[in-house]
């Protein structure tokens, strides 16, 4: 078996509720997905979840070493693993609710693209809201958001209140065909022009969220000690 697959199983076995698959997405997937990422420029990308890297890879090579890639990752084996696989990569092993919270500390402009492998269906409604609206807030207006939900659970209460927020924050949301050749079939919502106030807000949930869990950084140079 594969070390990805070894170390992937491992981490669901630990934490299911956080890692929320059962396997890494497979290639056909992560080209649907990062279909937005601009091949020209300096984009800044932004990668949610990255897990074991199946998005990373093909997000690194879509930039061929232009622009910067940021990824935040909760889990510290797969935070130290992707740092370790992925030099170019500034990894963040942080909480994706801190996102707008993260840029802003780190003088980063608002991201061309921003790229979702986070488990949706396992997340409460405040918890889904919460990390869409610190999406909302990191994404430049003309940039693209992309995620998944798998095909069977599309219409079980979490994917439907994914798809309803997701139609509440951004003007533009189309849904994909389904990729079949993934573990599960999933599909990709792609969207675009980001509503900067939601229109309906929830108590508490306006602003972006700031969770108390650490940051840690890998790959990503430090400014120099005086
Ligand atoms: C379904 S796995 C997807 C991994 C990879 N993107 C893929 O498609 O194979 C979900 C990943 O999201 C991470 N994750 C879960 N909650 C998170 C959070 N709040 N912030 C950052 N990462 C989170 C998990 O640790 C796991 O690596």
């Amino acid at each position: 078996m594969p070390t990805e697959m070894i170390s992937f199983l491992a981490q669901l076995a630990r934490s299911p509720r956080a890692v929320g698959a059962i396997a890494p997405s497979g290639v056909p997937l992560a080209e649907r997905i990062t279909a937005t990422i601009p091949r020209t420029g300096e984009p800044l990308v932004v990668e949610l979840g990255p897990g074991t890297g199946a998005f990373t890879r093909v997000i690194q090579r879509r930039l061929g070493g232009q622009g910067r890639h940021l990824a935040l990752e909760i889990n510290a084996t797969f935070a130290d693993r992707l740092a370790r696989e992925h030099p170019g990569v500034d990894v963040l092993q942080a909480d994706a609710g801190n996102l707008a919270s993260l840029l802003t500390e780190r003088n980063l402009p608002r991201a061309e693209a921003i790229v979702s492998g986070l488990p949706w269906a396992v997340f409460t409604a405040q918890r889904q809201r919460e990390i869409l609206s610190a999406v909302v807030a990191a994404l430049a207006d003309d940039g693209a958001f992309t995620t998944f939900a798998y095909q069977h659970a599309r219409w079980a209460p979490p994917a439907r209140r994914l798809h309803r927020t997701l139609r509440e924050l951004f003007e533009e949301v189309v849904v994909g065909g389904t990729v079949w050749a993934n573990l599960p079939p999933a599909v990709v919502y792609h969207c675009r022009r980001p509503v900067r106030q939601p229109l309906v807000e929830q108590p508490g949930t306006s602003r972006p969220a700031r969770h108390p869990s650490p940051v840690r950084p890998l790959n990503v140079p430090q400014p120099a000690q005086s």
